[in-house]
C-alpha cells in the first residue's frame, strides 16, 4: 500500500479539487491505486493568492471530505497538512499554529518558488531546523535553480531536510530537466518520498501504482516501498527519518 503526503483533493481552497463531488472522485482514483494514506496540503502561497491558514475553511472541508469518504465506505485514512510556500516568516508562522505541519508532525511541507535562488532557501531551510522542524521540501526538481546544480541536495540534507519528488517528474511531465534532476536524486538515494502533488484528474493525476511499478522495476520493489509507504509513513507518524 502507499502513503501520498502532497495531494491538492482538499477542495474549493486552491487550484486543486473544485468542490467535494471532484475531490471524492480524485479520492477513487488515489485508493483504486493503492493508496490508503493521504495527507491533504493545501498551498499556503499569499503571492499566488492562496492564503489558507489553521482554522476555517480548512478544518469544516476537512471534516466534510472525511465524512463522505466514510459514507462511500473508503478505506484510506485522509490526514491534514499544507504545501507551504517558503518565506523568511515561514519559522514564525508554523511555530504560531497559523500554519501548520503535515499531520501534525515535526515535518513541514515546503515549496520553494521558481525565482528563489539557493542562498535564500538554505537561509529559510536554516530557521526553520533552528525552530525544531525537519523541512520535507516538495518538488526541488522543477525549479531551475535547482536543476542547475542538484548537488545542492547534500547541503539540504546535512542540514536536516528531506527531499520529495513528483510522479509526473519521472516521466517527463515537468520537462527533461526536471526529469534528470529527478534521476539525479535517485541515482544517489537523496530522495525521501515520491509524491503524487495531484490537482485534478487529467494530469497531475493522484494515481501512483504506475510509479511504483516504474521504481520496482527501474531500481527494487524495497526502494519503491521505502519511498512510497515507509518514509511517507515515518513523516506522518512523526517519526524518525
Ligand atoms: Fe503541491
Amino acid at each position: 500500500m502507499i502513503t501520498d503526503i502532497h495531494s491538492h483533493i482538499l477542495f474549493g481552497v486552491d487550484d486543486g479539487a473544485k468542490d467535494i463531488e471532484k475531490a471524492i472522485e480524485m479520492l477513487r482514483v488515489s485508493v483504486k491505486s493503492g493508496v490508503n494514506r493521504v495527507v491533504l496540503t493545501p498551498h499556503y502561497n499569499p503571492s499566488y493568492g492562496y492564503n489558507n491558514i489553521v482554522g476555517e475553511p480548512l478544518v469544516s472541508r476537512y471534516k466534510e471530505l472525511c465524512e463522505a469518504a466514510d459514507k462511500e465506505n473508503m478505506s484510506v485514512e485522509i490526514m491534514l497538512g499544507m504545501e507551504i510556500r517558503a518565506d523568511y516568516d515561514t519559522a514564525k508562522l508554523l511555530s504560531s499554529g497559523k500554519l501548520i505541519t503535515l499531520n501534525g508532525s515535526k515535518y513541514p511541507l515546503i515549496e520553494f518558488s521558481h525565482t528563489d535562488n539557493a542562498k535564500k532557501c538554505e537561509e529559510i531551510l536554516k530557521e526553520l531546523v533552528s525552530h525544531g522542524y525537519s523541512p520535507v521540501i516538495a518538488h526541488p526538481e522543477r525549479f531551475p535553480f535547482f536543476f542547475s546544480q542538484p548537488w545542492i541536495a547534500y547541503d539540504w540534507l546535512e542540514l536536516g531536510c528531506h527531499i520529495q519528488i513528483t510522479r509526473g517528474s519521472l516521466f517527463g511531465s515537468f520537462g527533461s530537466s526536471a526529469k534528470s534532476a529527478s534521476d539525479y536524486l535517485l541515482e544517489n538515494s537523496l530522495v525521501c518520498c515520491i509524491a503524487s502533488d495531484c490537482h485534478g484528474l487529467n494530469h497531475r493525476t493522484p494515481y501512483m501504482d504506475d510509479v511504483y511499478r516504474y521504481i520496482s522495476d527501474t531500481i527494487s520493489p524495497e526502494a519503491a516501498r521505502l519511498l512510497m509507504r515507509v518514509n511517507p509513513d515515518r513523516i506522518t507518524d512523526n517519526k524518525e527519518l
